[in-house]
């Protein structure tokens, strides 16, 4: 490991926005420790860590702390889509449960368990030049209603209010938070409904008449991972081809 090597650790880097975060921080010099809930994936450091598992959270905080003494940047990208898309007036606790767990409790704990470990090394005013950051990647479904994955709107709502509340904690510590709201995305998640958001995008449904990309994702949390907007603490970054707009 080189001298003062800015370690990052993202979770659900197997494929997608994930992927394209951990590949970009990579190639801007971070030493990044790509995780997700597969046992393996080749050709990088790799971490099993399901983000829903306080024990995989545990691991993940001893193994980072034993090998590294430093983590730079958490990026809690891991989430999941409903199974299948049922309107509010059907859906079922179990998808319920399983969205909140995963999306909202998931990233939540990973916040407090990574905080805990970033005020720690800051205190301990070992590491040269330490700033660490968290981004969370919450959605523009953190603020827009669609009825037939409800529960998905509700669990990134919670995740932008995590954002919030750690945003806000630690502020005390200079530890800055952020947080990436995608908005249409091409990805293995978004696989299922291409037809659908074709015809809507070719439609209008974005000023910026294209699908995004992973790598239009990573820019922004390269943005943040660069410190370029640390006095922005608690602000969502809209990557969605102005999606986000009020239009008349
Ligand atoms: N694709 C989009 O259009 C879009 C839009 C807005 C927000 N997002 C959000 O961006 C993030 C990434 O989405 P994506 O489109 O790349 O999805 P994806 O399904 O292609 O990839 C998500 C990755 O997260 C992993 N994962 C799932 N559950 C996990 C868990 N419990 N612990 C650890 N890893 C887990 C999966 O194995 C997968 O590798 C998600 O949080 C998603 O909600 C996506």
């Amino acid at each position: 490991m080189m001298e003062n090597e800015k370690i990052a650790l993202v979770t659900g880097a197997y494929q997608g926005i994930g992927r394209g975060i951990a590949d970009m921080l990579s190639q801007n010099g971070y030493r990044v420790i790509y995780s997700d809930v597969f046992p393996e994936m080749e050709g990088v450091e790799y971490l099993k860590l399901d983000i829903s598992k306080a024990e995989n959270r545990e691991a993940a905080a001893d193994y980072i702390d034993k090998k590294y003494h430093r983590l730079d940047l958490l990026v809690n990208n891991a989430g999941v889509a409903c199974k299948v898309r049922m309107d509010i007036l059907e859906t079922t606790e179990e998808s319920f449960d399983r969205l909140i767990n995963i999306n909202t409790k998931g990233t939540f704990f990973m916040c407090q368990k990574f905080a805990n470990l970033m005020i720690g090394y800051k205190s301990s005013g070992k590491i040269k030049d330490y700033c660490p950051r968290i981004v969370n990647i919450a959605s523009n479904s953190s603020y827009t209603s669609s009825v037939s994955r409800g529960e998905y709107c509700i669990s990134k709502a919670g995740v932008s209010m995590i954002t919030s509340l750690f945003a806000d904690k630690l502020g005390e510590y200079d530890i800055p938070v952020l947080e990436v709201r995608p908005g249409i995305i091409k990805t293995p998640m978004t696989e299922v409904v291409t037809q659908k958001y074709d015809k809507l995008i070719s439609e209008g449904i974005t000023p910026t008449k294209r699908w995004g990309t992973p790598d239009d994702v990573a820019k922004a949390v390269l943005a943040v991972a660069e410190g370029l907007l640390d006095f922005s603490t608690g602000t969502a970054i809209n990557v969605d081809g102005g999606f986000h707009i009020k239009r008349l």
